[in-house]
């Protein structure tokens, strides 16, 4: 019993929690004191202008680049630590672009997302099949999932990306404009997905995307980056285009502190 306890109190831990981070690329302040705490289930959206630090971020919560101030935690634990080894997904903008001349069919390339340091030379499977057989059904491609990804259009191969993202079993999924490249009914069905990961399978997720309003029909909540963070709040709270181009060097404003009286409802 004492183990459910554990982890009932593990799962009240917040997953991410960035505390006034700073990090400095080429000598430039790139991410000036963000806060940022997200909790199991969210699916939140981080949005901003090109080159405002929206990469910059997920690779620093990844342990890529070091912050030169503040402090990361992920379940508790800081950024590369072995603790979190599996745990953490990570879907890059360039997930599109593998490189067509690596021959690797989809089912192949899912089934590498299973590997890890401790079973590579097993010879057993420990569900491993099962795992990769139920990513590819997640993410709809069971009917190309012996072909060649380099057949595969830009938005299948997307899919083929996540799927290994979740045959890791990754808990906390980070995508970086996974939405790049894909036609609109793509981008739908990627949205949906996430959508379900979240809702039905207790995923949790950051998404960039500069795509507004895709983003905007899927993400429980929104936070908007330039620097600085300027918005985080609940997704109907989010100001529109107009009011976006107001808040970008002023004051950072806290959906949950302001309600703004905006009526989306008609927006879908
Ligand atoms: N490899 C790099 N070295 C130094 N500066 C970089 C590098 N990559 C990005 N930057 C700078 O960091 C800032 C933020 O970039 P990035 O996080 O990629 O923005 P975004 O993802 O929001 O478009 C930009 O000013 C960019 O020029
Ligand atoms: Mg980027």
């Amino acid at each position: 019993m004492q183990s459910v306890a554990v982890e009932e109190i593990q799962q009240e831990l917040p997953i991410l929690n960035v505390e006034n981070l700073s990090v400095i690329r080429s000598g430039k302040i790139v991410l000036k004191d963000i806060n940022l705490t997200v909790h199991k289930g969210e699916f939140v959206g981080l949005v901003g202008p090109n080159g405002s630090g929206k990469s910059t971020l997920l690779l620093a919560i990844l342990g890529v680049l070091k912050a030169q101030k503040g402090k990361i935690d992920i379940y508790g634990n800081r950024p590369l630590s072995r603790k979190l080894y599996g745990r953490i997904g990570w879907v890059s903008q360039a997930a599109a672009n593998l490189p067509r001349e690596v021959r690797i069919t989809v089912r192949e390339l899912v089934k590498l997302g299973t590997l890890n340091a401790n079973n590579m030379f097993s010879w057993s499977d420990n569900g491993r099949s099962q795992r990769v057989d139920q990513a590819i059904k997640m993410v709809g491609l069971e009917d190309v999932e012996n072909i060649d990804i380099s057949r595969l259009s830009g938005g299948q191969r997307q899919r083929a990306v996540i799927a290994r993202a979740l045959a890791t079993e990754a808990e906390f999924i980070l995508l970086d404009e996974p939405l790049v490249g894909m036609d609109r009914n793509a981008r739908n069905s990627l949205l949906k997905l996430l959508d379900q990961l979240c809702h039905d399978s207790g995923k949790t997720i950051l998404m960039v995307s500069h795509d507004l309003t895709a983003i905007r029909q899927t993400a429980h909540r929104m936070v908007f980056l330039e620097e600085e963070i300027r918005f985080d709040g609940p997704t109907e709270t989010f100001p529109d285009l107009d009011e976006l181009a107001g808040l970008r060097g002023i004051e950072p404003v806290h959906g949950e502190a302001h309600s703004h009286q905006h009526d989306h409802s008609k927006e879908d």
